[in-house]
């Protein structure tokens, strides 16, 4: 193949088969069949699907779990949760029965902001930018109330309008930083819209200014977009018991537990290297109910890590501490979700998601979110200082073994029961199959 395809959005669905099972499969039947097997029946639910992003083939499947026994401020819930590694909605079970009989989590909104930039180019004074920004500043506002009329009714709108001056590090870059009150919804178009709307006033008025010079007046916007980075969009999410309640079923003193949980927690404060890896367990939380309820799991991602640095170091999301004999474990994470808009409406599933969640509200889902991600940092650190975590994850991983060997229903059931007191590690799964198959 030698330039670029032409027209190919125009294709029909099975014309777009054809074109990917010919040009990059050696077998086009097989792949064919195998793109239609995972089309739905229901050809309305296809559609919808199909239409969600362009040039869809088929759908790709990840598996939708849920993990019972959350209590969240008194209130009990059962997550939904969206994904594909073995041991994730099994961890958070444990995490979240645990806890029951320790008080549950509790959850607290530190600040819901959601923020936007115009990134703009101006040569010229910035005393005279100054001016021009206090001057314009209402206009800004007013012109972008088409926009903002109704998030304004029902209590949200625009917060704040900033001028930052970035010339120093940029030559001639000045931004206006913006921030908003989404309520429910997540805010990406409403925001996007308001800056855009900013940056034609911008650059309109600047024409108008009689203060500037000819070349000020033509203020040069290079871009408006929001800012995945919500570091005042923050919920904190906690558990915590006496430290003599701690009691473990993995042979461990409860005191010896509190501190090998803190010991760890610490490693993940100070060391870059194992903080990222902590906080990707938290992440396996995050990200499943993210990805259940229909929100933005990039975004969601993308502004974690970038708060995990913020004062210039990676560290971990979690905290921990004994004080008074009690132990406790908190996370602070900046969460910007949506229950309206987008999916939510839309997918089936984010509406069973949701409808599961009791209706939530864009915080009472922050705080559900922030709660999955501390309940699966807690599994994980309970295992790794006690059992190691592959104790937990073979088990888990064992049916994805055999399932890849070809075993029966039959065969899975003897190879569980034999792995219940023996170690699972890839080649002596295998190697037991083998013996099984074998007698
Ligand atoms: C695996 O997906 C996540 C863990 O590595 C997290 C951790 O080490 O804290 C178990």
């Amino acid at each position: 193949m030698s330039g670029p395809v032409q027209g190919f959005s125009k294709l029909s669905k099975e014309e777009k088969i054809q074109w990917v099972a010919q040009n990059y499969t050696h077998n086009p039947e097989q792949t064919t069949a195998l793109l239609k097997k995972y089309w739905n029946t229901d050809t309305q639910l296809q559609k919808l699907h199909d239409e969600f992003i362009e040039n869809t083939i088929t759908n790709f499947y990840l598996p939708f779990g849920v993990a019972p026994n959350f209590q969240i401020n008194g209130k009990r819930y059962t997550l939904p949760m969206a994904i594909e590694e073995s041991s994730v909605v099994a961890a958070a079970s444990k995490a979240a029965k645990f806890w029951l009989t320790r008080g549950g989590f509790r959850t607290r909104i530190l600040g819901t902001e959601k923020v936007g930039q115009v990134h703009f180019l101006f040569k010229g004074e910035f005393d005279r930018l100054e001016q021009f920004f206090k001057s314009v500043k209402p206009r800004l506002i007013s012109e972008a109330t088409p926009i903002t009329a109704n998030m304004e009714k029902r209590g949200g709108g625009i917060t704040q309008i900033e001028l930052r001056d970035k010339s120093k590090e940029l030559p001639d870059y000045y931004q206006l930083h913006c921030t908003f009150e989404t309520l429910d919804a997540m805010g990406a178009n409403f925001i996007n819209s308001c800056l855009e709307q900013f940056a034609k006033t911008l650059k309109d008025a600047a024409q108008e200014f009689e203060a500037f010079s000819p070349e000020e007046k033509n203020l040069e916007v290079v871009m408006s977009i929001l800012s995945n980075y919500v570091p005042n969009c923050v919920v904190r999410a906690e558990v915590s018991c006496p430290v003599s309640e701690l009691n473990e079923d993995d042979g461990i003193a409860p005191e010896t537990f509190a501190e090998k949980i803190i010991q760890a927690v610490r490693i993940a404060e100070i060391e870059p290297y194992r903080a990222v890896t902590h906080n990707k367990g938290i992440m396996n939380g995050i990200d499943s109910v993210v990805l259940a309820t229909g929100n933005d799991f990039r975004a969601i991602e993308a502004g974690v890590h970038a708060y995990a640095s913020r004062d210039g170091q990676y560290r971990s999301l979690t905290h921990a501490k004994v004080e008074n004999d009690t132990f406790r474990l908190w996370i602070d994470v900046p969460l910007a979700l949506g229950t309206v808009g987008g999916l939510t409406s839309l997918h089936p599933m984010v509406k069973l998601a949701l409808e599961m969640l009791h209706h939530p509200k864009a915080t009472d889902l922050m705080q559900i979110v922030a709660v999955a991600g501390l309940a699966q940092n807690f599994a994980a650190l309970r295992s790794l200082v006690t059992t190691g975590i592959q104790r937990g994850h073979m088990k888990m991983h064992l049916l994805n073994i055999l399932n890849q060997l070809g075993a029966t229903e039959e065969e899975k059931l003897k190879m569980v029961d034999y792995f219940k007191t023996h170690t699972a590690t890839h080649s002596a799964v295998v190697e037991a199959f083998q013996k099984l198959r074998a007698n």
